[in-house]
């Protein structure tokens, strides 16, 4: 079953910066860039990871261990695109982040 659990406050999010959080124990990775918030998950699909301490350019992330780039868009992996991170939907009610996630 999908439930949308609350994530952070938007407040916390500042523009372009990478923020690990873990709502009901899932390792998730936000970032607030350019009016919207992308959730994806904060391990790397090479070797696991965390990708929230990695660099971003534009809309690529680039993992800090290996350089595997993503888009953190749909978290595909740039070099094989049918290869991707997991994303979460997001939504915004009363200046809470919400992620959609099976639980
Ligand atoms: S773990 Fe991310 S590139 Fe290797």
């Amino acid at each position: 079953m999908k439930e949308f659990l609350p994530a952070a406050e938007l407040a916390q999010l500042p523009e372009g910066r990478l923020s690990a959080v873990r709502p009901k124990g899932l390792p998730v990775l936000l970032l607030n860039k350019d009016g919207r918030v992308f959730a994806l998950e904060n391990r790397c699909a090479h070797m696991g990871c965390p990708l929230a301490a990695g660099a971003l350019e534009g809309y690529t992330l680039e993992c800090p261990c290996h350089a595997w780039r993503f888009d953190v868009r749909d978290g595909s992996f740039l070099d094989a695109p049918e290869l991707r991170l997991k994303t979460y939907a997001t939504k915004i009610s009363g200046g809470t982040v919400f992620i959609e996630a099976e639980i």
